[in-house]
């Protein structure tokens, strides 16, 4: 059996019913670390990663809660503190997109992707900083608390038509940067993980119509479309020991999108 390397640790994985969280909570719950997994709306798809996490032999319950909510976020803080005692990994993973021309954009769907994929990130970390910082440090890790900021390649490519999502994970970038920055006295390392394209439900509709997929593969150098495995596998090491000198630091994972494919053979 592969070494726990995470073992005995207790993390919160926000929007970890479905997708990239799905894949990291499950992936954490194969390394030793028992799961929060919150979700919005899909109880059913928490309860499922629940179930997968106990088989591996770790602890997990499922937990509803709006990210972008203060109070339910303050709800779901409390829950995780009277079930595990304290936190040790953030996963800051729940994200949305709301697509629209600029012209065509309404407030409310600037303002719920900005709610959700950013002010959602900024209250659930303050609220991991405030259990690690009254925890302190432990024997089970170097660091006393670590997060993990789930971006886009889209925090640097410009994105036409989704200026609500590329806009909350620019943010999200220098968000990442001055939490890391403000935290690592502390021992709180703070980092992001930067998907390209992978198969969820977000992009579902370019992955599963062959033409648009066969164009996806265009601005993918390694040609192939991601797996949500491919970030919980990066994101168990991001938080382990083996990083424990990373801090403020954003991993693209994305198959070389971010290397602008397009010149490849021209410019
Ligand atoms: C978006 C996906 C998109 C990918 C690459 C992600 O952040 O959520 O819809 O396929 O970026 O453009």
């Amino acid at each position: 059996m592969e070494i726990q390397k995470l073992k005995g640790q207790n993390a919160i994985v926000t929007g970890g019913n479905s997708g990239i969280g799905r894949a990291i909570a499950i992936e954490l719950g194969k390394q030793g670390v028992n799961v929060l997994v919150n979700y919005h709306s899909d109880k059913e798809g928490a309860d499922e990663v629940v179930g997968i996490i106990k088989q591996a032999g770790s602890d997990a319950f499922a937990c509803q809660a709006d990210v972008s909510s203060e109070e339910d976020v303050l709800a779901m803080f409390a829950g995780m503190k009277e079930k595990f005692g304290h936190i040790d990994i953030l996963i800051n993973n729940a994200g949305m997109q709301k697509d629209a021309p600029l012209h065509e954009m309404s407030l409310d769907d600037w303002q719920r992707v900005l709610g959700v994929n950013l002010t959602g990130q900024f209250l659930c970390a303050r609220e991991a900083v405030k259990q690690f910082l009254e925890r302190g440090m432990c024997d089970k890790s170097k660091a006393c608390g670590k997060i993990v900021c789930i971006s886009s390649v889209h925090d640097v490519i410009p994105w036409a038509g989704h200026v609500n999502y590329a806009t909350s994970k620019g943010g999200i970038l220098m968000m990442m940067k001055t939490m890391a920055q403000e935290l690592a006295p502390r021992k709180i390392r703070v980092n992001a993980i930067s998907p390209g394209a992978i198969k969820t439900s977000i992009n579902e509709e370019v992955w599963s119509d062959p033409q648009q997929a066969k164009d996806l593969l265009n601005i993918i150098p390694y040609k192939r479309i991601g797996e949500p495995e491919d970030i919980g596998k990066v994101a168990a090491w991001l938080v382990s020991d083996e990083a424990d000198y990373i801090t403020g630091t954003t991993i693209y994972v994305d198959g070389g999108m971010t290397l602008y494919p397009a010149f490849a053979d021209n410019g």
